[in-house]
């Protein structure tokens, strides 16, 4: 049996699980068992940041929570995992804010390509309080709320056919998250979007349904996108940051000691990505060259300019996004 297929029948045979405990808290030898789901695999900065947050949870209050993370969608994909802690199915979920578009377009302000002027920029933003105010309690009535974020680096396109300008996108196909505003993106660069699922990705680039994709130097190595696609170019069009949601029944139910420790372990997770993030992306780049992966810069300008239009335009069309736009422009400008 592939690994597919086992994979499959594990997804089902957890779904059914969850959808007839849906909405019971499920107990583990007394303990409260706390699921976290995410894509990425067990090496990945995110994967490590959530086993500090494991470790902060259970040293404190380990005689009455069992945290327990699933990694490589095993609970599904994002968009999956976010319906499962939508529910109370489980209740934590690390995403793309691309994935939680569709929840909330609230979180459609990271996908606006060229958003952050710098990375120093983007980092002041996520920490920024009015910004965080304004989005993390946002999707209450969903049934979520964000706990933290995580960093997710600059996303890049990359492909199997050499790319120099904006021109050489116009006919390719490539993959984007399951999020209308990269749709958007993908349109107004000139290319194709395919819409699909992180763990869909190097298969469909094997196989010449799509001719690449978008995202940070770890998915060429960490998810061997690198086999197979080998242009990646630094045109820098989004920084779009993971984010640890939780549901919010869950989160109610923790009395204000066990609510400051979950806060705490999630701010020390943030903390540990972030260090590992660091290490990795370097020797990820090192890694991929070796895999054979042509890494070039591009003209940043050229296409920025097929976007700008684009920027303002979801901005307008969506009322949510001008007070945190506005913010982030101030920060741009102090902090450029
Ligand atoms: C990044 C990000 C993931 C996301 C993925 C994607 O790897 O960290 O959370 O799922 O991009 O493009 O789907």
């Amino acid at each position: 049996m592939s690994k597919y297929v086992i994979k499959c029948i594990f997804i089902c045979f957890f779904s059914l699980l969850c959808i007839s405990l849906s909405g019971c808290n499920t107990v583990n030898e007394g303990k409260r068992i706390v699921r976290i789901a995410h894509s990425q695999s067990e090496t990945h900065p995110d994967h490590i940041g959530l086993l500090a947050f494991e470790k902060y949870v259970e040293d404190r209050l380990g005689d009455k929570y069992d945290v327990q993370i699933f990694p490589n969608e095993l609970l599904g994909a994002s968009v999956k995992a976010i319906e499962l802690a939508q529910t109370g199915a489980i209740d934590f979920v690390v995403c793309s804010t691309g994935n939680l578009e569709t929840f909330d377009d609230i979180y459609s302000i990271f996908s606006i390509p060229y958003l952050f002027d710098s990375t120093d920029t983007y980092y002041a933003s996520m920490e920024d309080s009015f910004i965080r105010d304004k989005i993390y309690t946002a999707t209450r009535s969903s049934g979520f709320e964000a706990v933290t974020w995580l960093d997710a680096g600059t996303r890049n396109f990359y492909t199997t056919k050499p790319v120099k300008s904006p021109d050489d996108l116009k006919g390719l196909k490539l993959r984007v998250q399951q999020s209308p505003s990269n749709v958007s993106m993908v349109k107004a660069f000139g290319a194709a979007a395919a819409p699909m699922s992180f763990g869909e990705v190097y298969t469909a680039i094997q196989q010449g349904v799509i001719d690449g994709a978008e995202n940070n130097e770890l998915a060429l190595t960490n998810n061997k996108h690198g086999e197979v696609a080998k242009y990646y170019i630094y045109d820098r069009h989004q920084m779009v940051p993971d984010m640890m949601i939780g549901n919010v029944k869950f989160l109610d139910s923790l009395d204000e000691e066990e609510r400051k420790i979950f806060d705490e372990a999630a701010a020390l997770c943030t903390k540990v990505e972030r260090e590992e993030w660091i290490v990795q992306i370097d020797e990820a780049k090192r890694l991929a060259s070796e895999m054979g992966v042509n890494f070039s810069d591009v003209d940043v300008e050229q296409f920025k300019s097929k976007v700008i239009d684009l920027q303002k335009q979801m901005v307008n069309d969506n009322e949510k996004l001008a007070p945190i736009y506005e913010r982030i422009q101030e920060i741009n400008r102090e902090v450029g």
